[in-house]
Protein backbone atom coordinates (compact mmCIF):
# COMPACT_ATOMS: atom_id res chain seq x y z
CA UNK A 1 0.00 0.00 0.00
CA UNK A 2 1.50 3.33 -0.34
CA UNK A 3 1.73 5.98 2.29
CA UNK A 4 1.55 9.55 2.00
CA UNK A 5 4.50 11.64 2.36
CA UNK A 6 4.08 15.56 2.86
CA UNK A 7 6.93 16.31 1.63
CA UNK A 8 10.43 14.78 1.08
CA UNK A 9 13.93 16.57 1.18
CA UNK A 10 14.02 19.04 -1.94
CA UNK A 11 17.75 17.96 -2.78
CA UNK A 12 15.93 13.95 -3.57
CA UNK A 13 13.48 15.70 -5.52
CA UNK A 14 15.51 17.49 -7.81
CA UNK A 15 18.36 14.31 -7.96
CA UNK A 16 16.18 11.60 -8.39
CA UNK A 17 16.24 10.44 -12.36
CA UNK A 18 12.36 9.79 -12.35
CA UNK A 19 11.43 13.28 -11.74
CA UNK A 20 11.91 13.97 -14.80
CA UNK A 21 9.26 12.26 -16.24
CA UNK A 22 7.03 13.34 -13.41
CA UNK A 23 6.54 16.60 -14.51
CA UNK A 24 4.92 16.99 -11.10
CA UNK A 25 3.39 20.28 -11.93
CA UNK A 26 1.20 19.02 -14.19
CA UNK A 27 -0.59 16.93 -11.46
CA UNK A 28 -3.69 17.55 -9.21
CA UNK A 29 -2.69 18.63 -5.82
CA UNK A 30 -3.52 15.72 -4.10
CA UNK A 31 -0.18 13.89 -5.82
CA UNK A 32 1.61 16.54 -6.21
CA UNK A 33 3.64 15.84 -3.14
CA UNK A 34 3.49 12.17 -2.55
CA UNK A 35 6.63 10.08 -3.30
CA UNK A 36 4.72 6.64 -3.32
CA UNK A 37 8.17 5.07 -2.18
CA UNK A 38 6.78 2.56 0.78
CA UNK A 39 6.20 -0.64 -1.57
CA UNK A 40 8.74 -1.30 -4.25
CA UNK A 41 7.08 -4.14 -6.99
CA UNK A 42 10.01 -6.81 -7.42
CA UNK A 43 9.97 -6.12 -11.16
CA UNK A 44 8.74 -4.08 -13.31
CA UNK A 45 6.56 -6.65 -14.76
CA UNK A 46 4.94 -7.25 -11.27
CA UNK A 47 4.37 -3.57 -10.95
CA UNK A 48 2.79 -3.81 -13.78
CA UNK A 49 0.68 -6.19 -12.28
CA UNK A 50 -0.17 -4.73 -9.64
CA UNK A 51 -1.59 -1.61 -11.17
CA UNK A 52 -3.21 -3.69 -13.75
CA UNK A 53 -5.21 -5.53 -10.94
CA UNK A 54 -6.07 -2.82 -8.64
CA UNK A 55 -9.28 -1.98 -8.75
CA UNK A 56 -9.62 1.36 -6.41
CA UNK A 57 -8.30 4.44 -8.83
CA UNK A 58 -6.28 5.30 -6.26
CA UNK A 59 -4.46 2.21 -5.66
CA UNK A 60 -4.07 2.43 -9.39
CA UNK A 61 -2.56 5.41 -9.63
CA UNK A 62 -0.68 4.94 -6.53
CA UNK A 63 0.64 1.81 -8.38
CA UNK A 64 1.35 3.39 -11.45
CA UNK A 65 3.97 6.21 -9.95
CA UNK A 66 5.38 3.98 -7.54
CA UNK A 67 6.48 1.61 -10.18
CA UNK A 68 7.10 4.20 -12.75
CA UNK A 69 9.11 5.95 -10.27
CA UNK A 70 11.38 2.66 -9.46
CA UNK A 71 11.53 1.97 -12.98
CA UNK A 72 13.09 5.42 -13.89
CA UNK A 73 15.30 5.41 -10.84
CA UNK A 74 16.93 2.25 -12.56
CA UNK A 75 16.12 -0.11 -9.05
CA UNK A 76 13.94 -2.97 -10.93
CA UNK A 77 14.46 -5.83 -13.46
CA UNK A 78 12.35 -6.57 -15.75
CA UNK A 79 11.14 -9.64 -14.71
CA UNK A 80 9.49 -12.10 -16.71
CA UNK A 81 11.64 -14.92 -15.22
CA UNK A 82 9.07 -15.90 -12.79
CA UNK A 83 5.59 -16.62 -14.11
CA UNK A 84 3.21 -14.07 -13.50
CA UNK A 85 -0.36 -14.67 -14.78
CA UNK A 86 -1.50 -11.38 -16.65
CA UNK A 87 -4.95 -11.11 -15.75
CA UNK A 88 -7.66 -10.99 -19.03
CA UNK A 89 -9.21 -8.01 -17.75
CA UNK A 90 -8.09 -5.40 -15.48
CA UNK A 91 -9.61 -4.32 -12.08
CA UNK A 92 -11.84 -2.14 -11.99
CA UNK A 93 -14.08 -0.08 -9.36
CA UNK A 94 -17.85 -1.15 -9.46
CA UNK A 95 -19.08 1.80 -11.29
CA UNK A 96 -19.10 2.85 -14.07
CA UNK A 97 -21.66 0.17 -15.19
CA UNK A 98 -20.41 -0.99 -18.67
CA UNK A 99 -23.19 -1.10 -21.36
CA UNK A 100 -22.90 -1.28 -25.37
CA UNK A 101 -21.19 1.73 -26.90
CA UNK A 102 -24.61 2.90 -28.54
CA UNK A 103 -26.40 3.38 -25.01
CA UNK A 104 -24.03 6.11 -24.13
CA UNK A 105 -25.59 8.94 -24.42
CA UNK A 106 -24.13 12.13 -26.64
CA UNK A 107 -24.63 15.53 -25.39
CA UNK A 108 -24.65 18.58 -26.40
CA UNK A 109 -20.88 20.50 -24.93
CA UNK A 110 -22.76 23.78 -24.42
CA UNK A 111 -24.61 22.72 -21.69
CA UNK A 112 -22.72 21.82 -18.57
CA UNK A 113 -24.26 18.70 -18.28
CA UNK A 114 -22.75 17.51 -22.01
CA UNK A 115 -19.16 18.51 -21.04
CA UNK A 116 -19.42 16.77 -17.91
CA UNK A 117 -20.49 13.43 -19.97
CA UNK A 118 -17.72 14.60 -22.31
CA UNK A 119 -15.35 14.57 -19.79
CA UNK A 120 -16.09 11.84 -18.12
CA UNK A 121 -16.45 9.72 -21.57
CA UNK A 122 -12.95 10.91 -21.63
CA UNK A 123 -11.97 10.01 -18.06
CA UNK A 124 -12.99 6.41 -19.34
CA UNK A 125 -10.78 6.76 -22.03
CA UNK A 126 -7.56 7.51 -20.11
CA UNK A 127 -8.23 4.86 -17.43
CA UNK A 128 -8.31 1.67 -19.87
CA UNK A 129 -5.33 3.76 -21.58
CA UNK A 130 -3.36 3.42 -17.83
CA UNK A 131 -4.26 -0.46 -18.31
CA UNK A 132 -3.15 -0.85 -21.66
CA UNK A 133 0.07 0.10 -21.16
CA UNK A 134 0.78 -2.04 -18.30
CA UNK A 135 -0.69 -4.72 -20.17
CA UNK A 136 1.79 -4.35 -23.20
CA UNK A 137 4.94 -4.27 -20.15
CA UNK A 138 3.62 -7.26 -18.26
CA UNK A 139 1.93 -9.69 -21.56
CA UNK A 140 4.84 -8.94 -23.02
CA UNK A 141 8.38 -9.04 -21.04
CA UNK A 142 9.35 -12.01 -22.65
CA UNK A 143 9.91 -11.09 -26.16
CA UNK A 144 13.06 -9.86 -26.43
CA UNK A 145 12.58 -6.46 -25.95
CA UNK A 146 15.50 -3.38 -25.16
CA UNK A 147 14.82 -1.83 -21.94
CA UNK A 148 13.73 1.88 -23.60
CA UNK A 149 10.76 0.15 -25.36
CA UNK A 150 9.65 -0.71 -21.53
CA UNK A 151 10.72 2.90 -20.73
CA UNK A 152 8.25 4.27 -23.71
CA UNK A 153 5.57 2.28 -22.23
CA UNK A 154 6.13 2.99 -18.43
CA UNK A 155 5.96 6.67 -19.54
CA UNK A 156 2.76 6.29 -21.23
CA UNK A 157 1.25 4.33 -18.21
CA UNK A 158 2.66 7.28 -15.69
CA UNK A 159 1.19 10.13 -18.40
CA UNK A 160 -2.38 8.19 -18.80
CA UNK A 161 -2.61 8.25 -14.91
CA UNK A 162 -1.76 11.90 -15.25
CA UNK A 163 -4.18 12.49 -17.62
CA UNK A 164 -6.90 10.34 -15.45
CA UNK A 165 -6.42 12.21 -12.48
CA UNK A 166 -6.38 15.81 -13.52
CA UNK A 167 -10.20 14.92 -15.33
CA UNK A 168 -10.96 13.13 -12.02
CA UNK A 169 -10.08 16.44 -10.34
CA UNK A 170 -12.07 18.37 -13.19
CA UNK A 171 -15.58 16.20 -13.03
CA UNK A 172 -15.00 16.60 -8.97
CA UNK A 173 -15.24 20.15 -9.11
CA UNK A 174 -18.02 20.04 -11.54
CA UNK A 175 -19.79 18.22 -8.87
CA UNK A 176 -19.50 15.16 -9.66
CA UNK A 177 -17.42 11.69 -10.37
CA UNK A 178 -15.89 9.70 -12.44
CA UNK A 179 -18.29 7.13 -12.05
CA UNK A 180 -21.34 8.98 -12.31
CA UNK A 181 -22.61 8.42 -15.98
CA UNK A 182 -22.19 5.14 -17.63
CA UNK A 183 -19.10 3.97 -20.12
CA UNK A 184 -18.79 1.42 -22.95
CA UNK A 185 -15.94 -1.52 -22.49
CA UNK A 186 -14.67 -1.32 -27.02
CA UNK A 187 -10.94 -0.20 -25.54
CA UNK A 188 -10.32 -3.37 -23.64
CA UNK A 189 -11.92 -5.22 -26.08
CA UNK A 190 -9.52 -3.89 -28.75
CA UNK A 191 -6.41 -5.47 -26.26
CA UNK A 192 -8.01 -8.51 -26.44
CA UNK A 193 -8.12 -9.09 -29.49
CA UNK A 194 -4.12 -8.50 -29.83
CA UNK A 195 -3.01 -9.62 -26.64
CA UNK A 196 -1.48 -12.83 -28.92
CA UNK A 197 1.08 -10.83 -30.38
CA UNK A 198 2.82 -7.35 -29.52
CA UNK A 199 2.49 -6.28 -33.48
CA UNK A 200 -0.93 -6.52 -33.75
CA UNK A 201 -1.21 -4.70 -30.28
CA UNK A 202 1.30 -1.55 -31.76
CA UNK A 203 -0.89 -1.33 -34.34
CA UNK A 204 -4.31 -1.42 -33.00
CA UNK A 205 -3.87 0.61 -29.86
CA UNK A 206 -1.16 3.12 -29.71
CA UNK A 207 -0.97 3.73 -33.60
CA UNK A 208 -5.26 3.18 -34.67
CA UNK A 209 -6.86 4.12 -30.84
CA UNK A 210 -4.77 6.66 -29.59
CA UNK A 211 -3.80 8.59 -33.29
CA UNK A 212 -7.79 9.08 -33.41
CA UNK A 213 -7.46 10.88 -30.22
CA UNK A 214 -4.73 13.39 -31.89
CA UNK A 215 -7.64 13.83 -34.77
CA UNK A 216 -9.93 14.58 -32.53
CA UNK A 217 -8.94 16.55 -29.75
CA UNK A 218 -8.22 20.05 -30.80
CA UNK A 219 -11.32 20.52 -31.98
CA UNK A 220 -12.45 19.47 -28.68
CA UNK A 221 -9.61 22.11 -26.83
CA UNK A 222 -10.73 24.63 -29.17
CA UNK A 223 -14.55 24.31 -28.10
CA UNK A 224 -13.53 24.54 -24.60
CA UNK A 225 -11.79 27.57 -25.16
CA UNK A 226 -14.84 28.80 -27.35
CA UNK A 227 -16.87 28.43 -24.04
CA UNK A 228 -14.36 30.02 -21.78
CA UNK A 229 -14.04 26.94 -19.76
CA UNK A 230 -10.08 26.88 -19.39
CA UNK A 231 -10.02 24.67 -16.64
CA UNK A 232 -10.94 21.54 -19.12
CA UNK A 233 -9.14 23.31 -22.09
CA UNK A 234 -5.50 23.26 -20.36
CA UNK A 235 -6.14 19.41 -19.48
CA UNK A 236 -6.60 18.90 -23.11
CA UNK A 237 -3.11 20.43 -23.75
CA UNK A 238 -1.78 18.26 -21.70
CA UNK A 239 -3.46 15.22 -23.14
CA UNK A 240 -2.77 16.36 -26.82
CA UNK A 241 0.90 17.24 -26.01
CA UNK A 242 1.45 13.83 -24.53
CA UNK A 243 -0.54 11.52 -26.96
CA UNK A 244 1.94 12.73 -29.53
CA UNK A 245 4.55 10.97 -27.98
CA UNK A 246 1.99 7.97 -26.84
CA UNK A 247 2.26 7.53 -30.92
CA UNK A 248 5.80 8.10 -31.08
CA UNK A 249 6.28 4.85 -29.14
CA UNK A 250 3.90 2.98 -30.80
CA UNK A 251 4.90 4.03 -34.39
CA UNK A 252 8.80 3.52 -33.46
CA UNK A 253 8.50 0.11 -31.60
CA UNK A 254 6.14 -0.88 -34.29
CA UNK A 255 8.66 0.12 -37.24
CA UNK A 256 11.59 -1.63 -35.19
CA UNK A 257 9.45 -4.98 -34.97
CA UNK A 258 8.88 -5.22 -38.42
CA UNK A 259 12.85 -4.74 -39.51
CA UNK A 260 13.14 -7.40 -36.72
CA UNK A 261 10.83 -9.30 -38.82
CA UNK A 262 11.86 -8.64 -42.11
CA UNK A 263 8.58 -6.36 -43.34
CA UNK A 264 7.81 -3.58 -44.79
CA UNK A 265 5.59 -1.34 -42.16
CA UNK A 266 3.06 0.24 -43.78
CA UNK A 267 2.00 -3.05 -45.70
CA UNK A 268 2.00 -4.79 -42.19
CA UNK A 269 0.03 -2.53 -40.35
CA UNK A 270 -2.28 -2.95 -42.94
CA UNK A 271 -3.08 -6.59 -42.83
CA UNK A 272 -2.94 -6.54 -38.94
CA UNK A 273 -5.54 -3.66 -39.04
CA UNK A 274 -8.20 -5.41 -41.66
CA UNK A 275 -7.61 -8.32 -39.46
CA UNK A 276 -8.11 -6.86 -35.59
CA UNK A 277 -9.62 -3.62 -36.25
CA UNK A 278 -13.15 -3.80 -36.80
CA UNK A 279 -14.70 -0.77 -39.51
CA UNK A 280 -12.97 1.89 -41.41
CA UNK A 281 -10.88 4.61 -40.43
CA UNK A 282 -12.70 7.97 -40.05
CA UNK A 283 -11.47 10.94 -41.35
CA UNK A 284 -10.29 13.85 -41.34
CA UNK A 285 -6.90 12.84 -40.16
CA UNK A 286 -4.64 15.04 -38.27
CA UNK A 287 -2.09 14.54 -40.66
CA UNK A 288 0.83 16.72 -39.04
CA UNK A 289 0.62 15.55 -35.62
CA UNK A 290 0.22 12.02 -36.87
CA UNK A 291 3.28 12.44 -39.27
CA UNK A 292 5.17 14.22 -35.88
CA UNK A 293 4.68 11.26 -34.16
CA UNK A 294 6.12 9.24 -37.44
CA UNK A 295 2.74 7.80 -38.53
CA UNK A 296 2.86 8.83 -41.99
CA UNK A 297 -0.34 9.06 -44.69
CA UNK A 298 0.94 5.39 -45.76
CA UNK A 299 0.62 3.84 -43.01
CA UNK A 300 -3.30 4.69 -42.64
CA UNK A 301 -4.62 6.55 -45.77
CA UNK A 302 -5.44 2.79 -47.50
CA UNK A 303 -7.71 1.85 -44.47
CA UNK A 304 -9.76 5.05 -44.65
CA UNK A 305 -13.14 5.35 -45.88
CA UNK A 306 -13.14 7.49 -47.96
CA UNK A 307 -9.56 5.87 -49.40
CA UNK A 308 -7.96 9.09 -50.21
FE1 LIG B 1 -4.04 9.89 -22.31
FE1 LIG C 1 -2.16 7.78 -24.66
Amino acid sequence: MWKKFSKLHDNILVEAPSERYFQPNEWPAFWRDRLDLECRPNSLQEGAVKALKAGALQDKIAFTRETARHWFDGKLGLGGAVLTKVPDRPGRPDLPKLVPPQQTKKRSLRSEKGRFALLHAIAHIELNAIDLAWDIVARFVNQGMPRSFFDGWVRVALEESKHFSLLQERLSEMGGAYGDLDAHDGLWEAAQVTSHGLTARLAVVPLILEARGLDITPSLLEKMEEIGDDRSARIFHIIYRDEQGHVAVGAKWFRYLCLREGKEPAAAFQELVRKHFRGPLKPPFNDMARARAGLTPGFYRALSSSGT
